[in-house]
């Protein structure tokens, strides 16, 4: 593929794990679970395709205080047993995470092992997973704006662009949704404004590495006039 139609960053709302497991008469937990495995070989097909940062939306500000507390509790634990181990294994072929949404409101042990593998991320990885948990776009944009007022600085593009949870990752090239909605559901919504947005029926446990294809064709197909005549 023509290198210059290849999206640096793409985006994930990984949606539809639910009902992937009511399909089968299992429990929400388990949709999760595959979605969780799902995620992982997403992210090692992605960098194998060239794309530089992967960002997977993998709870809402909304989802933290609407979702029943045993699911909201079955995620934390996904990422007590699996989290530590994978970064780990993404850190020893050279790529890095990173975290974006407000982690402060999640349980201690859980800030604990997202953070001291945010720390332990490589300087400069090749590939980066950005994991977007708690995360809100209003949220972040708020954040941002109070935190310009009370440094007294005037907000302009330039600046507001580095007091986001995204300060260092260019803005998503392609964001994808699985689990055929068709919303954005408070996701990057500052970063969003010139992505190509591509939606798509499949749940996300089932979304595989063809379907991941299928939409970076889609993008590459696109003309991004950004505005151009
Ligand atoms: C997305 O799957 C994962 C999270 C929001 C945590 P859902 O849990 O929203 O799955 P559906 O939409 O109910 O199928
Ligand atoms: C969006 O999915 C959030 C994530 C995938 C993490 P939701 O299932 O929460 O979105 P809505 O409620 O259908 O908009
Ligand atoms: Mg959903």
């Amino acid at each position: 593929m023509d290198i210059d139609k290849l999206p640096l960053h793409v985006g994930v709302i990984m949606d539809g794990n639910g009902r992937w497991a009511k399909k089968r008469l299992l429990p929400r937990k388990l949709g999760h679970k595959s979605g969780m495995e799902r995620m992982i070989g997403l992210s090692e097909h992605a960098k194998k395709s060239g794309v530089k940062y992967l960002t997977v939306y993998v709870m809402s500000t909304e989802n933290l205080v609407r979702r029943p507390e045993d699911e909201i509790e079955g995620l934390f634990g996904l990422i007590r047993k699996y989290f530590t181990a994978q970064a780990e294994k993404l850190y020893a072929r050279g790529s890095g995470i990173k975290i974006i949404g407000d982690i402060s409101a999640l349980p201690e042990d859980v800030v604990k092992i997202l953070t001291d593998a945010e720390n332990a991320s490589p300087a400069n990885p090749v590939f980066t997973l950005v994991f977007a948990i708690n995360y809100g776009g209003r949220r972040e944009i708020i954040s941002a704006v109070n935190r310009a007022v009370e440094r007294g600085e005037k907000v302009t593009e330039e600046n507001f662009a580095r007091l986001l949870y995204t300060a260092e990752i260019p803005d998503p090239d392609l964001i994808i949704r699985t689990g055929g909605e068709s919303r954005l559901s408070n996701f990057l919504t500052y970063q969003s404004a010139y992505a190509e947005l591509y939606f798509t029926d499949v749940l996300f446990p089932d979304f595989s590495d063809a379907e991941f294809d299928r939409a970076i064709a889609a993008y590459a197909a696109r003309d991004r006039r950004f505005g151009r005549a």
